[in-house]
């Protein structure tokens, strides 16, 4: 069945409304400059692949996209060197730990597992050749600003507010060298990684990746092809499995739609051949998730009959 415009435009205003009174959580705290973005800020958009917008709330807001860059990274590395060499020198299945959790690579051997939690992240991005760390960054934020339709840029204040406390990602870069799965010099990888993640997408933007995902990486607003449509069940399976991190299950298991977080307060959701849900509110629960964020994307999805296991 064809979802009108109306239909479609009804959902997104009351998933806003809904889920706006949801004042739950709180900002990240960890990279200082998220913890000062405004809390009350909400947007919802729905972006189909014929390229119809739909949004209510704050959805012209730039705000940091971290963890979802991973998806497009991603794309870019299997685009590079194919899915199966992807399985072989960072792994494809959750780890059902923290996404930055250094305990999971103890575990297994420094094999990251998946390439959404930070480990498989900067594991990937080692992999994206060139000859500097600007050449392999210049390839990431192309790749970023094809999936948007449009150029997107890093934020120098994020940027250096994540540079300076990146600790923890540092550690997980010189474990991962020890381990002979850091594919580039570990510092460069994770200066790059930290980069990518501190770009600035607005939840109109996200509407847009996700489109792309869901047209077999056709973009719906330029219609050029920005990953090959073989690529596509590979993102979106491991967007099921690790995308909301140790709350993908409970996320299959009620929304039915393959998902991407970021500590930024975004959060994706792709119905496949349809179009793509996107949401942005800086307040996270204990997982890492955008709580409003969250409610809003699974009361489309539920109002609109999207989950993928429903039929
Ligand atoms: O590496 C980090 O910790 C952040 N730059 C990104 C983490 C993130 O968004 C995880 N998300 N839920």
């Amino acid at each position: 069945m064809k979802l009108s415009p109306q239909t479609i435009q009804a959902a997104v205003d009351a998933a806003h409304s809904s889920s706006a009174p949801n004042i739950g959580g709180a900002n990240a705290n960890y990279i200082p400059y998220l913890a000062s973005v405004p809390s009350e800020l909400f947007g919802v958009a729905v972006m189909t692949t014929d390229g119809r917008l739909y949004k209510a709330g704050d959805t012209d807001y730039a705000f940091a996209i971290e963890s979802i860059s991973k998806v497009f990274t991603l794309a870019l590395v299997t685009e590079l060197i194919g899915s199966e060499a992807v399985r072989q020198k960072v792994g494809t299945t959750p780890t059902g730990l923290p996404f930055n959790s250094v305990m999971a690579l103890e575990l297994h051997n420094g094999k990251p597992l998946s390439p959404l939690v930070n480990a498989g992240a900067i594991a990937i991005v080692s992999l994206v050749s060139g000859v500097s760390a600007d050449a392999c960054w210049a390839k990431i934020l192309d790749m970023q600003s094809r999936f948007a339709g449009r150029p997107i840029a890093l934020s120098d204040e994020i940027n250096q507010s994540e540079q300076t406390t990146n600790f923890h990602n540092r550690a997980i870069g010189w474990l991962l060298c020890s381990a002979g799965t850091c594919y580039s010099d570990p510092m460069r990888a994770v200066d790059v990684y930290t980069r990518q993640c501190s770009t600035l997408v607005t939840t109109t933007d996200l509407a847009v990746m996700g489109a792309t995902l869901a047209g077999g990486g056709v973009n719906p607003v330029t219609r050029l092809s920005v990953v090959a449509a073989a690529n596509i069940p590979h993102l979106l399976s491991e967007m099921t499995m690790e995308g909301l991190y140790t709350a993908s299950g409970d996320w299959a298991y009620q929304v039915g739609l393959p998902g991407k977080s970021g500590v930024g307060g975004g959060i994706l959701a792709v119905a496949p051949g349809k179009l793509a849900i996107a949401a942005f509110s800086p307040q996270l629960d204990l997982v890492g998730n955008s709580v409003r964020g969250q409610a809003a994307v699974a009361y489309i999805a539920k109002a609109l009959g999207l989950n993928l296991f429903g039929s």
